[in-house]
């Protein structure tokens, strides 16, 4: 099984994908905690960090080497969970392209659906947990900006692979992961 997690900042990718990487034994490979390990002090480091504190994506290329190293690893032979990734047509069709090589695909796409007002509400929440960069209302207005333009429609080229399943993501988070083992066991 490969599955991947799509949906605006705060629609609760992590959250979930910690769950079902649990129940399912799929490792959770999010591009974003991948990124922001990665910033520092070295010239890659910096930029890394001038894209994901702008709230802007990182470029393509460097996202797929990412990727495509930790797919090599033995834990992600028989599945995984990709999470806010792919979030642009072009990484799409480079990841679908890399696993049909291997025989492999996309198996299932969950689309967490949430009000922008609720994501909005819990990123500010998070914030004063957390304290990610990204995490202020400037940022967060660019990233569901980003999200509307670049990664909405990476949606309409998996539901041509008919691989979509909308979830009702302003439920709780035990219910959104109910929907979710639902719609995977179906
Ligand atoms: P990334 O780390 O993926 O961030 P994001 O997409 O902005 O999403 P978040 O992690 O903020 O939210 P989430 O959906 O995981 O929700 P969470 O479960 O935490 O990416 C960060 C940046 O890296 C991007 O902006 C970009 O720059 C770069 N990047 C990443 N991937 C890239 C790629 N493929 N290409 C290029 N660039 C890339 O939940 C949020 C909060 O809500 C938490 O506090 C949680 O406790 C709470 N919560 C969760 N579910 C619920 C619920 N059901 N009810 C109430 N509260 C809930
Ligand atoms: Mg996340």
């Amino acid at each position: 099984m490969r599955i991947v997690f799509i949906g605006p900042p705060g629609a609760g990718k992590g959250t979930q994908c910690g769950r079902v990487s649990r129940q399912y034994n799929l490792p959770h490979i999010s591009s974003g905690e991948m990124l922001r390990a990665s910033k520092g002090d070295s010239a890659i480091g910096k930029l890394i960090a001038s894209y994901i504190d702008g709230g802007n994506l990182a470029p393509d290329d460097l996202v797929m080497r990412f990727i495509i190293d930790r797919l090599q690893s033995p834990d992600c032979e028989h599945g995984c969970l990709f999470d806010g990734f792919p979030r642009t047509l072009n990484q799409a069709e480079l990841i679908d392209a890399h696993l049909a090589k291997q025989e492999q695909k996309i198996d299932a796409v969950l689309n967490l659906e949430v009000q922008e007002d609720v994501l909005v509400e819990r990123l500010l929440a998070r914030a004063k947990v957390e304290h990610r960069a990204d995490d202020t209302l400037e940022t967060i207005t660019a990233r569901l900006r980003v999200f509307r333009e670049r990664t909405a429609p990476v949606l309409g080229h998996y539901q041509a692979q008919g691989v979509v399943r909308s979830i009702d993501g302003m439920q709780s988070p035990d219910d959104v992961f109910q929907s979710i083992c639902r719609a995977l066991d179906a």
